[in-house]
């Protein structure tokens, strides 16, 4: 869940703190910078909120880098930035899972000698057995990380061939996840990376004479525009411009190469005060770049499209026959992907008459499951990291099933090790709550369904047509549903400091009530809850009483009617009444005391997409009100990759 970064060439403290910035999604519990200069170490690191502002301040200042050496006795203390000449260095913006995210516990961590400087992403699972064994060899721990382990052993490792190779001597003990990137004084026209499960990427500069690594691709837009991403168990030495990689018993290794279209625009916030308000803004371009060359007026592409970039490995579920054997549908995700995943079940059930199972990735993995070959297993995740979603992934593919991947992150994970894989296309996405992967999600899925039943002849020509326009003029409806963004404005400021909740929906608006709660929980910090409109009169209807807020998806699907009836049970109770309702719908406006516009869907399929417009926007709106970093909610990251 941690961002790593590393430079070589370039400017590196100024590269490191770009990067670092760009990677503060990934985690922003502490952050630190360690460079090689004039032949010393020289390290800088902060904690606590805002704590990259108040790095970057201290940089600005003068602030002395500390010699990671400081550590001996009678060395000089301290030199302002200004006088370092930087060769190369790392940095580490940390999500904490082992220790309190305090500076003693940031990285990059420095062993004994203070000649080796290290930053980690992962678990190191075997770190109690190998700090006491480092320990007894004399090795003192000034960190509650697993990570400070790792540099002990580099240290222990050394045998003056060179940070690559005490690298792989010091991996083969090591279990549990890592991407790590280190630099040594011993060696100092490299970086040092290696990977196991946790992504790295390492990219060449633009100008040729540059290395870098980095845990995203978007710390390294507009720098790097060669990107490799590096396998399991792969050391990778970045020298200046060049790099050579390796498996851990030294032999010659190849990592993958990445085609990623992301550019330096796409990561940054473009004039908006936010991430999340910019990418809100963005869902109607995403979705058109979704549907892009996949919607035609007599059909759909996306199999041929998604499935043939997943190359050789497509073979088993590229083809027609494999597809028409199909019997049931497994959507696998966890978050939002899991309510995108909800929200489109309908589709696989009405327009391909494909039974649907929307499971949780982090239960399903531990069931013994009865999935069998005419089973299609779809993963979805829009960051291709969630360690859930990955782990309930290699469980289908553990048992030799079929497996589909949705994702955004060309190169992730799980594009990797699925047989197949769609990609969503909706660019990066840097704020953590996510908006224009759910959206761009659920159209994917639609699509997929759409191109399903006209395979399997459940759909005729009349029906092609009819969803082809539907979906195709999603992207123009997401874009009236945030023009009603004053609105909401208005209404958050009213209910904004409501303490508690309930957000109600049914059929195709229930994924949507869930997407609304957990919007609000994640970037506002109010308890909200999502529920099945007709489950509320079975027990969360006791908590209902004036002051509750409801927000009640109502837009004139099939189960709108009965959407009413259960509007009316909780305005009974004198509750807030807030309705998602169509535009020009009076008679649904009127049982509310606030009302959330957005345009009609023209097959109620398709309304989450437009719908949860209205529940990102309020999301937001009661955040900001409240004061409250939307682009870096407390105890979050963007990716998740902790079980
Ligand atoms: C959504 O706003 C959250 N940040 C979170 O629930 C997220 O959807 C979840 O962690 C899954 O992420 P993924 O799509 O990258 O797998």
């Amino acid at each position: 869940m941690c961002g790593i970064i590393g430079v070589i060439g370039d400017d590196p403290l100024a590269a490191l703190l770009d990067g670092l910035s760009r990677l503060e999604y990934r985690g922003y519990d502490s952050v630190g910078v360690a460079v090689l200069a004039g032949g010393e170490l020289w390290r800088i690191r902060a904690a606590g909120g805002g704590a990259l502002v108040d790095l970057r301040s201290r940089v600005g200042k003068g602030e002395l880098f500390e010699p990671s050496s400081s550590l001996t006795p009678g060395r000089s203390r301290g030199l302002p930035p200004g006088e370092l000449v930087a060769a190369a260095g790392i940095g580490h913006t940390r999500w904490a899972t082992h220790g309190a995210p305090t500076e003693q516990n940031a990285h990059p961590h420095s062993g004994c000698t203070g000649r080796i400087a290290l930053a980690h992403n992962g678990i190191i699972e075997n770190h109690r057995e190998l700090a006491a064994r480092l320990q007894a060899s004399g090795h003192t721990f000034t960190s509650d990380t697993d990570t400070e382990v790792l540099v002990h052993l580099l240290e222990e490792n050394e045998d003056g061939d060179g940070l690559a190779a005490s690298m792989r001597r010091a991996l083969r003990t090591v279990q549990g996840t890592f991407a790590i990137v280190a630099v040594s004084i011993s060696d100092p026209d490299v970086i040092v990376a290696a990977r196991r499960v946790s992504p790295l990427i390492v990219g060449i500069g633009v100008d040729r004479a540059s290395g870098y690594v980095a845990s995203d691709l978007p710390a390294l837009l507009g720098r790097a525009d060669c990107f490799y991403s590096l396998e399991d168990d792969q050391v990778a030495e970045v020298g200046a411009g060049s790099f050579v990689v390796t498996g851990l018993s030294g032999e010659p290794a190849t990592p993958h190469e990445l085609k990623s279209k992301w550019t330096l625009e796409d990561s940054e916030k473009a004039g908006y005060e936010t991430f999340m308000e910019k990418e809100m803004a963005e869902q109607p371009d995403a979705i058109s770049d979704t549907l892009r060359s996949r919607l035609r007026p007599d059909g759909f592409a996306l199999l041929d499209d998604g499935l043939a970039s997943a190359g050789e490995r497509a073979s088993a579920l590229a083809t027609a026959a494999y597809l028409d054997t199909i019997e049931r549908i497994t959507i696998l995700a966890c978050g939002s992907s899991l309510y995108a995943a909800m929200a489109a079940r309908p589709a696989f059930e009405t327009w391909a008459n494909v039974p649907t199972d929307v499971e949780i990735a982090s239960e399903y993995r531990y069931r013994s499951l009865a999935a069998d070959a005419r089973t299609l297993a779809i993963a979805m995740s829009q960051s291709g990291e969630t360690t859930d979603t990955l782990q309930a992934a290699r469980a289908v593919l553990g048992r030799g099933l079929p497996l589909l991947a949705v994702t955004n992150v060309v190169g992730s994970s799980l594009s990797r090790e699925a047989q197949a894989v769609c990609y969503t296309r909706a660019g990066p996405e840097i704020g953590v709550a996510a908006t224009k992967t759910l959206t761009t999600q659920i159209a994917i899925l639609q699509l997929l369904a759409a191109e399903l039943g006209q395979r399997r002849r459940v759909l005729d020509r009349g029906d092609v047509a009819r969803i082809s326009g539907s979906l195709a003029r999603l992207p123009a409806l997401v874009g009236k549903a945030l023009a009603h963004h004053d609105e909401v404005r208005e209404v958050a400021a009213r209910i904004g400091q409501a303490r508690d909740f309930f957000y109600l929906g049914r059929g195709v608006g229930y994924p949507v009530a869930l997407e609304g709660a957990l919007k609000l929980k994640e970037i506002a910090y109010v308890h909200a809850e999502g529920y099945p409109a007709g489950e509320m009169k079975h027990g969360p209807i006791a908590c209902f009483e004036p002051g509750t807020v409801v927000v009640a998806v109502a837009t004139r699907g099939p189960l709108w009617e009965k959407m009413m009836g259960n509007i009316a049970e909780a305005r009974a109770r004198r509750v807030t009444m807030v309705v998602v309702c169509e535009e020009g719908d009076r008679e649904t406006a009127e049982v509310a005391d606030e009302v959330l516009t957005v345009p009609s869907a023209p097959d109620p399929l398709t309304s989450p997409v437009i719908d949860v417009i209205a529940m990102q926007l309020l999301a937001y709106e009661i955040a900001r009100g409240k004061g409250l970093d939307v682009d870096r909610p407390r105890n979050l990251a963007k990716t998740v990759t902790v079980e």
